[in-house]
């Protein structure tokens, strides 16, 4: 189905995203705002005023997800609800997350605009911490919502630094909601998000209609050997946790060579203790990412990267402890809300291909739970996680009226 008299602003769109952008930009052109630091309470408010401009109702979720509801002819029908995140990577970009939540707010301004009654309501949401840099697990917000984890669970997560807990960080700015997580009729989900991967840019297709995504395990993994003088203490009889951590990364990359089709495996976080030039490092604390589509494979790569962990540790002497600190199986879309997308897409005169995502979304929590879909559109090479990332404007408000249409298909007009 078309709406050619609602027509979504391509202008507005990017100088909110341009103006969102300013909060926690970095000197390299990215953006730097971690979840629940001042400058995510920033960029919270802003959007909040935002919401309340364009007439919303708004709450804050016990999780401190911010909800905009934009109320239907039928108040009680089950919402469509669209969101993603306003929180970013420590060197993250102007995009990966951001455009979902304001492309939400896009297609409510727009509506407006157009003074269209939707049948069933409208929320667009901005999801608490989706990129997990201080709480290590990430989408911990909407998976609390989607019913996956429990929210005591969530509310007490420790930063890394074990110096604070989720709860009390939501509260330190204000965001402590009332409003319960989740458990009130939603009839779908659609998340609009750049792709994050060169596909559709090297294609030339303006429209992803993302399928699935691909599992995830995470891992914390604690080397401990023993402290020494860095002078004086003979290299046979070092327990390094350095050389030990060194050589389970260097492992680890290998082993994604290993498999076919091949996952992928990422180290991006050490802490090193007691990170000093003449000491010998004592313990070493590291990440591990593991991705693959296949379930099954994804299984058995996570054994063996154990495995290989294990057996550096016994040839360095050296002790090794594995967390598993985040699970997420694959998952697919649902058939239905992927259609709605293509169809989309089609009647916008957009080409569109079927493409599944390799990064994590609040949209795999919600897809558990609720109908859901996510609209890709690309961004220049690739990039992502990256303060280059960066994104056309034209690509940006065409996956907007994409989710534009796709929402207002299934909450149907008034
Ligand atoms: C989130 O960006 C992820 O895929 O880890
Ligand atoms: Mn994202
Ligand atoms: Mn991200």
């Amino acid at each position: 189905m078309s709406l050619p008299t609602v027509r979504i602003d391509e202008d507005r769109l990017w100088q909110s995203l341009m103006t969102m952008a300013e909060i926690g930009a970095t000197p390299g052109g990215g953006v730097c705002r971690i979840a629940l630091t001042d400058v995510d309470r920033e960029a919270r408010d802003l959007f909040s005023t935002w919401c309340r401009d364009a007439g919303l109702d708004l709450r804050i979720d016990r999780m401190g997800n911010i909800i905009g509801r934009r109320t239907g002819r039928d108040p009680d029908a089950p919402a469509v609800v669209t969101g993603s995140h306003l929180d970013t990577q420590p060197l993250g970009g102007r995009f990966d997350g951001v455009y979902g939540v304001l492309a939400g707010l896009e297609v409510m301004r727009a509506l407006n605009d157009a003074g269209i009654e939707t049948q069933a309501p409208l929320e667009v949401i901005d999801w608490t911490d989706e990129e997990g840099v201080r709480f290590a697990a990430g989408v911990v917000a909407s998976g609390v919502y989607a019913g996956r984890f429990d929210l005591e669970y969530g509310l007490n997560l420790p930063d890394r630094a074990g110096e604070t807990t989720f709860a009390r960080e939501l509260a330190r700015i204000g965001y402590d909601g009332e409003a319960p997580c989740g458990g009130y009729p939603v009839d779908a989900f659609f998340e609009a998000h750049i792709e994050q991967g060169p596909i559709l840019e090297q294609e030339g297709v303006p429209i992803g209609a993302v399928m699935g995504a691909q599992g995830q395990r995470c891992y914390a993994v604690t080397v401990t050997g023993e402290e020494g003088h860095a002078g004086t203490l003979p290299m046979a009889l070092r327990r390094d946790a350095m050389v030990g951590a060194s050589r389970m990364i260097d492992g680890l990359y290998r082993l994604a060579f290993d498999v076919t089709p091949p996952p992928v495996i990422t180290t991006g976080y050490v802490s090193v203790r007691p990170n000093s030039r003449n000491t010998v490092p004592g313990q070493v604390v590291f990440s591990i990412d593991i991705r693959h589509p296949d379930n099954a494979v994804l299984a058995d790569v996570c054994a063996r990267a154990e495995a290989l962990c294990r057996a550096a540790a016994a040839e360095l002497g050296v002790d090794v402890a594995i967390e598993e600190s985040s699970r997420r199986d694959s998952i697919a879309f649902d058939a239905d809300c992927v259609d709605v997308v293509r169809t989309a897409a089609d009647g916008l005169g957009l080409a569109c291909r079927d493409i599944y995502s390799g990064a994590g979304h609040d949209a795999c929590n919600l897809a558990r739970t609720v109908p859901t879909g996510m609209i890709f559109v690309p961004c220049k090479g690739g990039i992502s996680h990256n303060e280059r990332e960066d994104a056309l404007p034209a690509d940006l408000a065409a996956g907007c009226q994409v989710l534009l249409e796709a929402m207002v298909a299934r909450a149907g007009l008034a």
